[in-house]
């Protein structure tokens, strides 16, 4: 039930993939919005504190996500010609290559004046002791860049679960959705 099987992922992944989903969606928005707030918005400092925050607090599931990918089975695709199923393969990877390095980049620009990032004000995550020249300027034109890029990845990723789903009628949506061992 926790774990994935061969048919069905596990509640810990399915509910991981979802808290994520919803997290990056509002992190999206949060994101396109403070930076068009100014100084004298009451939500300047508030916004750019929380889309911090909770950015590390992904960045803490999507590690906990990849040790679990690695240490559980992964449910054997569904029937289906060989180049959909490497597509699928390709797209999630790449969902996860452009995750971390989005994460990373977000890190860079908060922690390019050399401070530490306060995490809800629980926990402290230091700067690197080593910084580039341009480093705030630089990450965020990256950070804009990649957030897009998942943006569009993730809609075109939903898109496909939709098809299979609607017009396939296959099992793929639903064994993310709930437990489904159904042969
Ligand atoms: C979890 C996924 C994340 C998403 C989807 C996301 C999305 C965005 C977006 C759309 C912007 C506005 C970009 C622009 O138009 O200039 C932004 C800005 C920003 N993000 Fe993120 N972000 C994420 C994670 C993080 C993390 C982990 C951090 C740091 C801990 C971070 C720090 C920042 C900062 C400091 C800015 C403001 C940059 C500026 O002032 O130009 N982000 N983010
Ligand atoms: C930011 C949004 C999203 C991200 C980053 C994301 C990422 C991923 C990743 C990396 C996987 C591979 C399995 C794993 O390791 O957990 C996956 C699987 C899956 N996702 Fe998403 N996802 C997002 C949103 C969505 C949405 C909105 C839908 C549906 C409308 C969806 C449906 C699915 C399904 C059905 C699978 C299983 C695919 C299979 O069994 O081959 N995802 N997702």
């Amino acid at each position: 039930m926790l774990k994935n099987s061969s048919k069905s992922y596990g509640w810990i992944s399915i509910v991981i993939h979802w808290l994520m989903a919803i997290a990056i969606f509002f992190m999206f928005g949060l994101g396109l919005y403070m930076v068009d707030l100014t100084y004298y918005d009451a939500w300047y400092k508030g916004s750019l504190d929380l889309h911090k925050s909770l950015g590390m607090a992904v960045l803490g599931f999507f590690i906990f996500r990849v040790f679990w990918r690695v240490i559980t089975t992964q449910p054997t695709a569904l029937a289906g010609p060989k180049w959909q199923q490497l597509l699928a393969h390709w797209m999630h990877q790449s969902l996860y290559v452009v995750m971390l390095l989005l994460m990373v980049s977000g890190y860079l620009i908060s922690t390019a004046d050399g401070r530490a990032i306060a995490v809800f004000d629980l926990l402290n995550i230091p700067a690197l002791p080593w910084h580039v020249e341009n480093q705030e300027d630089i990450a965020g034109e990256i950070h804009a860049i990649l957030s897009w890029l998942l943006i569009a990845l993730s809609v075109a990723h939903a898109l496909a679960a939709l098809k299979h789903h609607f017009i396939n009628k296959d099992r793929t949506l639903k064994r993310m959705l709930k437990v489904d061992n159904v042969n």
